[in-house]
């Protein structure tokens, strides 16, 4: 099974993410957690380079780096994973890439960004997608104190922008599961708990 996590920085995804996969572990599922971008050592390489805030880099490129570092993961982590029947949680993925690059850069048409999405994750879709939904504004206050990386960097209008790519996400894709990520951890945890039917 295949749960992906998505959502403006300050969410609470890693949170959630460690409370989901402690329950699963409870329950006896073998769970893996990776990131994006990230989780193999071409894929940390290439996240060093897209996070660096003294790199200029053409969105174009940077959609095709993300999209790289995808690729490796899916090819060496998650598709032995699954194939093994593992419960493989992802701190973003593709979605991302539709909220980031597609709507917030417009690097390319968003036709293209879904077929090259496609292409980087090996035509695995996740089975479950939770978006821990936040307003800018709340994302601002909780993440005031931490430094910016190269993305973070981007700018308001960059990132009023992703929120509606991932609100468009929410109303086109049934495997979305919207959660009002302003409650509590508790909240949102018992919620998110509510979706998993091995649970
Ligand atoms: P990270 O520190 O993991 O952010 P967060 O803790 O919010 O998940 O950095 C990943 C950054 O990369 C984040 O700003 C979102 C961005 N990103 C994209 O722009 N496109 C993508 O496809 C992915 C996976 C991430």
């Amino acid at each position: 099974m295949l749960i992906t996590f998505e959502g403006i920085d300050g969410s609470g995804k890693s949170t959630q993410i460690e409370l989901l996969k402690d329950k699963l572990q409870k329950a006896g599922h073998k769970v893996v957690v990776l990131r994006e971008p990230g989780g193999t050592d071409i894929s940390e390489l290439i996240r060093g380079m897209l996070l660096n805030p003294e790199i200029e880099i053409d969105p174009v490129t940077e959609l095709l780096l993300f999209s790289s570092a995808r690729s490796q993961l899916m090819a060496e982590k998650v598709k032995p994973l699954l194939a093994e029947n593992a419960v493989v949680i992802l701190d973003r993925f593709y979605d991302s890439t539709t909220a980031y690059q597609g709507y917030g850069r417009g690097s390319l048409p968003l036709e293209q960004v879904h077929q090259i999405n496609t292409v980087a994750s090996h035509s695995i879709a996740p089975d479950l997608t939770f978006y821990l939904k936040l307003s800018l504004e709340e994302s601002a206050k909780r993440t005031a104190h931490m430094q910016k990386d190269r993305m973070e960097k981007s700018g308001e209008a960059f990132f009023r922008r992703v929120i509606q790519g991932f609100d468009d996400l929410a109303e086109q894709e049934d495997r979305f599961v919207t959660i009002d990520a302003s409650q509590s951890q508790d909240q949102v945890h018992t919620q998110i708990v509510e979706h998993i039917s091995i649970l």
